[in-house]
């Protein structure tokens, strides 16, 4: 492969999943146990400039301008390892990343963050740029980065070996008004990760039915994306995140994401839809919650937030696009 003697600039934006990607298949690959479904969202986005230099002999890596911390730096130079690795070079490279995901949103930058820096490190060693190929590249950094590449809707094909797992959009421009709603109950360090608390989760007894859940949801989850049924995107994503955290309640040994914050948002949300609002609510590996609604229905779910948590805990995001490079 032939290294680019210049520095390459992408950008990727944030992703969360309406049916959820929670368990490993196999850890070295990352391969998943289950296929996934997750809306790119906008404003959310992580943009990294890689520049490959003989005479570094080590990764530099800042985040934000900053150096980072020693967790984050291990795994980004694994992942810039198996980038060297997968184009035969021995190079290291300065990084610099940007996250524009605030700070309050308290969404998961790991998926814009990888993403971005497959893109920006596969061009710069000379590696192919195909969405495919980044998809799967950008698997080995985070799993759900696998579908950052991608914008709109996308589906996660678990796939059995290396090449056949990666992302593909099923909708990449969305002209429906679909929205999320954040709403960030903590904005503290998650206490279990998402890589312990896969591992813990696929001890519960329940982790089989969970699978074949997950995967009996992509199909209909796919025809009510595409038919903007938000009725049947909400109640199969709802159901979903719950399949999802009974696995964390049943894990070995037990944990949950949830905090009483989290029960007073989901409680909301399912008054408000008692009372004819179409609104559902998902959950990710930490205690926030999103709102999945149409907009229309945001002034209405928002006046409803509003008296329980601040304005700054409440933010909302649209469908956002794919890789690009600057
Ligand atoms: O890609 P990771 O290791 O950050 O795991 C993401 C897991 C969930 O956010 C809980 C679900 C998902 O599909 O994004």
């Amino acid at each position: 492969m032939t290294i680019l003697d210049r520095p390459v600039t992408a950008r990727a934006h944030t992703n969360i999943a309406l049916v959820k990607y929670w368990g490993k298949a196999d850890e070295q690959l990352m391969l998943p146990t289950n296929d996934s479904i997750s809306m790119t969202l906008d404003h959310f986005y992580s943009t990294t400039t890689v520049h490959f230099d003989p005479t570094l002999t080590i990764d530099e890596l800042t985040l934000d301008g900053l150096t980072l911390p020693a967790t984050g730096q291990q795994r980004i130079r694994h992942f810039m390892d198996f980038i060297r690795q997968t184009a035969g070079i021995t190079t290291f490279a300065h990084i610099e990343t940007a996250n524009h995901v605030p700070t309050t949103a308290g969404l998961a930058s790991s998926a814009s963050g990888f993403a971005a820096l497959a893109g920006a490190a596969a061009k710069a060693a000379g590696l192919p740029t195909d969405g495919q190929t980044l998809s799967r590249l950008a698997r080995r950094g985070s799993g759900s980065a696998s579908r950052s590449i991608f914008g709109g809707f996308v589906q996660w094909h678990a796939g059995h070996d290396d090449l056949t797992s990666f992302a593909e959009p099923l909708q990449e421009t969305v002209t429906w008004p679909l929205r999320m709603i954040a709403i960030v109950v903590s904005k503290t360090a998650k206490k279990v990760g998402s890589t312990n608390g896969m591992k813990q989760s696929q001890a519960s007894p329940y982790f089989a039915d969970w699978v074949k859940q997950a995967n009996a949801d992509i199909a209909p989850m796919t025809a009510a994306l595409l038919k903007k049924d938000i009725n049947r995107v909400g109640e199969i994503a709802e159901h979903n995140a719950m399949c999802m955290h009974a696995t964390t309640l049943s894990a070995t040994p037990p944990f949950t994401y949830f905090n009483g914050d989290t029960l007073t948002a989901m409680s909301a949300i399912t008054d408000l839809r008692q009372e004819g609002v179409n609104c559902y609510y998902t959950m990710d590996a930490g205690p926030n919650v999103k709102v999945i609604c149409e907009q229309a229905d945001v002034p209405t779910i928002l006046a409803r937030l509003r008296p329980l948590f601040g304005d700054e805990q409440l933010v909302v995001a649209k469908p956002g696009p794919g890789l690009i490079y600057l």
